[in-house]
């Protein structure tokens, strides 16, 4: 690390590409601007906060020092798409103060693959800030196009929309679109994706279109052919019941990082860790073996389906019975652990104020008969704690239920939060984030790791507290089972959008794809309006196995209820299948078009290509495979790759359930050629012969 001080307010990447500069106006009104190989690609932009009482977070600031820094460094994960992960970064924090004895630094740091920047403020002789809100903008300055779903406060369950960049009113983030930029006369593409990184303290961040645009902050050097302009996005957080958006109970706060991911490709901000490295560095500390990736299987899709129940009765799923079927599938097909849903008191209420014990079983699920039978098995059992979005239940239970689960012999919690939340709290709020933080910091304190469902989005915490490995926040499969489902190109556009903030416990692998033997069953049960009792999976199967290895969760499950894996010769992949990979690469695509991902775990390597509804060809050099050359004494090795894919007749909407199984001999000169169909992907595993 080396430092020096100037009065400088320009800083770039290590690689010169990206140059941000900080400006101060006449009024101390502040601002920054980015360019991207020369060209402007954030026009001059608004930052600062507005609070109450008379509070100026925004203004009259004027400049005391600034400060330079840089660093270079690589440090290690225990688990994650890259064990290993470089930080390499310029940073330039410009320390201000105003005329109200406002502290403020504003840090900013230059990646080559993108910047971030947080506000750092402290007040004097104050005991309570209050913010009302966030100017932040981003005012991207040439048009182009979208990926993103809508902004809510409530949900990210929501269906991705591709729009022109100035046709969006409202976005969550990861907001990721695709813009140009000029260099020695030449179009340049730029890949961008706006989130934040360390959320601990806050409301989470929407971008909303900035209604009018403040003549004060508007460039005048816009050149005559990038006349069309592109969109200025304003912060919008999440708030309190009483519209206020933050409250700290001391005299400072420190905002999360406010981030763009940018790349010459869209496959670039998949393979970027910005957001990790703007992270803090793990705190727990001793034997981490408690954490680790696993595969798994569960009592979980029948109940979606309805054929099977979560509260106890006719239909009931987590019975002891059923349990022990699990177990023995489980420890038969090379997979870690079993999910049970719907194993505690509670769920008799759904719909309403749900009151879960998190310490009782249903009468009919004996847990400690099942532990004992799981651990002959060698297989682990995850815990569920469904609290319907009432947290004042589960913050009552919370110590509690953490020290019993960890007595029964349990080591992974799935949480899940469907439901509004108590006191009309929404679920992004500051009060929802502080909960859910007091959640992962229980579970670490009695070494039990998360899966959470209807999170908060993620924002790289997964580097401090390791023990948070996966969540939900976006449409998982469970959307297949009782809605319109999610279209082909939802799995396409969730890697350049959703996953570029963390993994996602998408839950892939339903091979029963249109649910024949259900659909009819008198036992199945409608769900709600938009149940239309003809619901399937939207893709081929060969994309289902694809997903394992796109949609990265350290937590892998294989969604289907057993009975439809059993003799199945694709289910050969889930038994290959590592979730514990030490290296990725994304190697091509396009946000919402196709993407494919290879992934190098232990000695095997598994890639996974999928398509939207498009058929399409791909050719994917195996150079990767060279990449263990180290492994192997620097010998150029061969691989016997195992290639699932669409058969030739297949499609997603008429014949998904084609497919073919092929097996090749390898090497990193060679070539491979995929076809896919409409709606369809590719997996391969590549296991080393010599
Ligand atoms: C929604 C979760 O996403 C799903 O996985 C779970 O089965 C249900 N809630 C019930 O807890
Ligand atoms: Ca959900």
């Amino acid at each position: 690390m080396s430092s020096c001080t100037s009065h400088k307010t320009e800083v770039s990447s290590p690689n010169n590409n990206i140059r941000l500069a900080f400006n101060i106006d006449d009024e101390g009104f502040m601002s920054y601007n980015i360019k991207v190989n020369d060209s402007i690609f954030i026009d001059d932009s608004q930052l600062g906060f507005e609070a109450k009482d008379g509070l100026n977070l925004s203004n009259s600031f004027e400049i005391i020092k600034t400060e330079f820094s840089s660093k270079d460094e690589t440090w290690e994960q225990i688990w994650g798409e890259n064990k290993i992960i470089r930080n390499h970064y310029n940073e330039m924090a410009v320390h201000l103060a105003n005329i109200d004895s406002i502290y403020l630094t504003m840090r900013f740091r230059l990646f080559d693959d993108g910047i971030g920047f947080r506000y750092e403020y402290c007040v004097k002789d104050i005991d309570k800030i209050i913010l009302t809100d966030e100017l932040t903008t981003f005012n991207i300055r040439n048009n182009g196009v979208s990926w993103s779903i809508p902004a809510s406060f409530e949900t990210y369950e929501l269906l991705y929309r591709t729009l022109p960049l100035n046709e969006v009113d409202n976005a969550n983030t990861p907001f990721t679109f695709k813009t140009q930029s000029r260099r020695d006369a030449e179009t340049q593409s730029i890949y961008a994706s706006i989130h934040e990184a360390a959320l601990t303290d806050f409301p989470e961040m929407t971008l909303g279109l900035r209604p009018a645009k403040d003549e004060r902050l508007k460039t005048k050097d816009i050149e005559e052919k990038f006349k069309v302009q592109g969109s200025e996005f304003k912060v919008q957080l999440a708030p309190y019941p009483d519209k206020t958006k933050a409250i700290f109970e001391k005299d400072n706060f420190i905002s999360p990082w406010r981030t763009i991911q940018i790349s010459d490709k869209a496959v670039g901000l998949i393979n970027s860790n910005l957001i990790l490295n703007l992270n803090e560095p793990c705190v727990l500390e001793g034997d981490l073996s408690w954490i680790r990736p696993m595969k798994y299987v569960g009592v979980w899709w029948g109940m979606h389906l309805g054929v099977e129940s979560w509260v106890m009765g006719d239909r009931h799923g987590a019975t002891t019975e059923n349990a022990k079927r699990y177990i023995d599938f489980a420890a038969d097909n090379n997979i870690d652990a079993v999910l049970f849903e719907g194993w505690n008191e509670g769920w008799d209420s759904w719909g309403g104020r749900q009151n879960f014990d998190f310490t009782k079983a249903y009468a009919d699920f004996d847990i400690d008969e099942i532990m004992r039978y799981a651990k002959t098995k060698n297989v682990e059992v995850i815990g569920h704690h469904e609290t319907g979005g009432n947290i004042i239940n589960y913050e009552n239970q919370l110590e509690d239920a953490y020290r019993w689960t960890k007595e029964k012999g349990i080591n992974c919690v799935k949480t899940g939060y469907a439901g509004g939340l108590p006191d009309f709290h929404n679920h992004h709020g500051q009060h929802n984030v502080r909960h859910y933080r007091k959640v992962v910091e229980t579970a670490a304190r009695h070494h039990i790791t998360l899966d959470v469902h209807e999170p908060i989005k993620p924002t790289g915490i997964r580097r401090t507290y390791p023990n948070m490995m996966t969540r939900e926040g976006a449409r998982g499969m469970e959307w297949n089972a009782w809605s319109e489902g999610n279209p082909p190109e939802h799995h396409v556009m969730l890697p350049f959008s959703r996953l570029l903030a963390g993994p996602m416990d998408y839950t892939p692998g339903t091979f029963d794809i249109l649910f024949d033997n259900t659909r009819n069953s008198p036992l199945r049960k409608k769900w709600n309006d938009n149940d239309k009792g003809n619901s399937r999976v939207n893709t081929t199967l060969a994309k289902q196995l694809a997903n394992w290895v796109i949609l990265y969760s350290p937590l892998q499950m294989a969604s289907d209820m057993i009975e439809h894996y059993e003799g199945h010769p694709a289910f050969q992949f889930f038994r290959d299948f590592n979730p514990d990979c030490d290296w990725s690469e994304a190697l091509q695509g396009e946000p919402g078009e196709y993407v494919a991902i290879v992934r190098r775990a232990g000695e095997d390597f598994f890639l996974g290509a999928a398509t939207n509804g498009e058929a399409r060809e791909i050719e994917i050099p195996l150079s990767f495979l060279s990449c263990q050359l180290s492994a192997v004494s620097g010998q150029q090795s061969v691989y016997e790759a195992t290639i699932y894919s669409d058969g030739d007749d297949a499609h997603w909407e008429t014949n998904p359930t084609s497919y073919k199984i092929e097996k090749m001999t390898v090497s990193s000169n060679d070539t491979l050629f995929i076809k896919m169909a409409a709606g369809g992907g590719c997996a391969v595993v590549f296991k080393i012969e010599n």
